[in-house]
């Protein structure tokens, strides 16, 4: 079976991963700090953690913090893994730590000096926000966003090279506005196209950001919602980039500022709420009362 262009192109060296901080292949040489990996969705956080564990043949523990993200995983787990002995270093990789409850997080302060001579930790997190700061000041902290325009698309022409993709620079670029810094979702997009002519049309046709603003101008909010349970959307990244939108369009100062103060108390309650597809209706049809005017 053909492989899926994200595993087909997925860095194993540092000097291909977009944008990485230049210091980072330095400090795992070093000291090797723990470290916390910050970023949206498809940015490379996870790859140059896989880069890491690999470059230093650790003996690892991995945690998907979506899964395992109470307190029990620490004294089943963790402790179990850190106490063992080894002749490697031992590098605990919590993805998604974002997820992990504030209790889990408290317990870890702790548990992170008492082993600090043997194990390190590597975290992955789209929204620090939501880790507790005793917890962030023991990290060396690496963001993996904004990358530069021309890393990004010299990644992108590589795939298109050797792929034998069809699409113009225009493209290319537009295709990377729309995305903003999800290398992921570029990829994933070239591969679902590989065999045709890209136009600028498929790169806009396939918006759903563009879509929803379309809909609610058009009044059709309960028709978008139940096409959007049909569909994976992720909640707070969509509120982003439909504040973003909205701000780099032709709209009056004051509906923008209205639009930016309902998008940050979305994502606020975002941060609290048990059912995220109700909070993020409840955005949309307050966004329709701002756009159809
Ligand atoms: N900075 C980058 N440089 C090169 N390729 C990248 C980069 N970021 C993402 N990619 C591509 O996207 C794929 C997924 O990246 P990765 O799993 O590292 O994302 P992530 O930041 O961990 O995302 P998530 O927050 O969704 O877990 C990689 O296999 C690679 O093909
Ligand atoms: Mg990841």
């Amino acid at each position: 079976m053909e492989k899926i262009f994200n595993e087909k192109y997925r860095p194993t060296e540092f000097q291909d991963v977009v944008g990485l901080d230049t210091e980072l292949p330095k400090l795992v040489n070093q000291s090797m700090p723990h470290m916390l990996f910050v970023g949206q969705a498809g940015t490379g956080k996870t790859t140059t953690a896989k880069i890491i564990i690999n470059k230093l043949n650790a003996d690892t523990l991995i945690l998907n913090a979506s899964k395992d993200r109470g307190i029990d995983v620490i004294r089943d787990k963790i402790e179990p893994f850190a106490s063992k002995r080894s002749e490697q270093i031992k590098i605990i990789f919590l993805d998604e730590f974002d997820a992990t409850t504030p209790q889990f997080q408290t317990a870890l302060r702790n548990f992170m000096e008492t082993y600090s001579n043997s194990t390190r930790f590597i975290a992955t997190c789209n929204y620090p926000n939501k880790i507790i700061d005793p917890l962030l000041s023991r990290f060396s902290i690496f963001n993996f966003n904004n990358y530069q325009e021309d890393d990004k698309i010299k990644r992108l022409k590589e795939v298109v090279e050797k792929e034998n993709i069809k699409i113009s620079d225009e493209t290319l670029k537009l295709l990377m506005k729309k995305n903003k810094d999800d290398i992921r979702a570029m990829i994933n997009f070239l591969n679902k196209n590989k065999d045709k002519e890209i136009t600028d049309k498929d790169v806009v046709d396939n918006d759903i950001i563009n879509k929803i603003v379309i809909m609610l101008k058009e009044d059709k909010w309960q028709q978008l919602r139940m096409e959007l349970l049909n569909i994976h959307v992720d909640y707070e990244a969509t509120i982003e980039q439909l504040e973003s939108l909205c701000f780099n369009s032709k709209m009056s100062v004051e509906q923008k500022g209205k639009i930016n103060l309902l998008a940050q108390k979305y994502q606020f309650e975002m941060n609290f709420s048990f059912n995220k597809e109700l909070c993020f209706s409840a955005f949309l049809y307050e966004l329709q009362k701002l756009l159809v005017i």
